[in-house]
């Protein structure tokens, strides 16, 4: 996809943290991110799989001989190992200009009462304090540096809380309120804090919110076109290779057959 004219150049030597990247979102995030800078990029990928880092690693370099990455296990629900992460980044990946804060997870679609709370600690941990863990880190440096673009993933459930979903959505609520704090607190800078928000993207989210039953993970999409892990990513690249003056704070992209959280077109044949 084109981004316009400027892209490439803006993103030219660019170095982008992506949490999250050895699945789904994170992972076209940073395929897309090679594209539209032609390989004139620096990645730092991030997960808990190093096999699955590994892979998008050779997949971009066989293609882009330019690229530059450098791939590391960050569980980032494990808030105490993320100050040493960034210490230790090689020093020509050091100075980050754009956190794509990716990694998240909803597990379960237990009611309130029946929520178990190891279930309840992952998706805070994850999606709400490592998220907060990293960005206070990073946004230290962003400040001295007046870097660029931080890229928030939300959701529909940051909107609109659905049953089934109680601790998923207080988690995306959660993120929304971070962000929109962050960018008021950041109105005297460059950076630009943008939120994307989707609807159902068809990833690995739902296998893992079904404890890994990928049969009932495929149901969630059953007379549905979800969108694609690459629809979102293009929206991010979008988002973060306008000109300076702009900032796209939120979107919230559904696919066609969806209006909210719980509002779908179902399809009968
Ligand atoms: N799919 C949807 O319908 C949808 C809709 C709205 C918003 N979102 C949001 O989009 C983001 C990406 O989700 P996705 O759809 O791409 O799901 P996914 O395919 O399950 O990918 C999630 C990524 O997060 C990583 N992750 C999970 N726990 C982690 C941890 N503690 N530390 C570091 N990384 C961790 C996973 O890698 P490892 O397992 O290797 O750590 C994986 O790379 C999430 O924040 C999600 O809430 C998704």
């Amino acid at each position: 996809m084109s981004y316009g004219t400027k892209a490439a150049e803006r993103l030219a030597n660019k170095i982008i943290l992506i949490t999250g990247a050895s699945a789904g979102i994170g992972r076209a995030t940073a395929l897309e991110y090679a594209a539209a800078a032609n390989g004139n990029i620096k990645l730092i990928l991030v997960a808990r799989r190093l096999q699955n880092l590994q892979k998008l690693q050779n997949d971009l370099q066989s293609t882009y001989k330019n690229l530059k990455s450098h791939i590391s296990v960050l569980d980032v629900s494990k808030i105490e190992t993320i100050k040493p992460f960034l210490s230790n980044l090689p020093s020509e990946f050091q100075k980050i200009d754009i956190l794509v804060n990716n990694a998240g997870k909803a597990i379960g679609k237990a009611q309130v009462g029946d929520i178990e709370q190891e279930d309840i600690n992952d998706m805070f941990d994850t999606n709400v304090k490592g998220m907060i863990a990293l960005t206070q880190e990073i946004v230290k440096d962003f400040k001295k540096r007046n870097a660029d673009d931080i890229v928030q993933l939300g959701s529909i459930a940051g909107r609109d809380a659905y049953p089934g979903g109680a601790i998923y959505c207080a988690t995306k609520f959660a993120l929304k309120a971070f962000t929109e704090s962050l960018r008021k607190e950041l109105i005297n800078t460059n950076i630009r804090v943008i939120e994307v928000a989707p609807g159902a993207v068809e990833t690995e989210f739902s296998i893992v919110r079904n404890y890994g039953d990928v049969e009932k993970a495929k149901q969630v999409y059953d007379g549905r076109i979800p969108l694609t892990a690459e629809d979102i990513a293009e929206v991010i690249v979008f988002a973060t290779t306008r000109r300076s003056n702009t900032v796209i704070a939120e979107t919230v992209i559904f696919p066609t057959d969806q209006a909210s959280a719980s509002h779908n077109y179902i399809r009968k044949n």
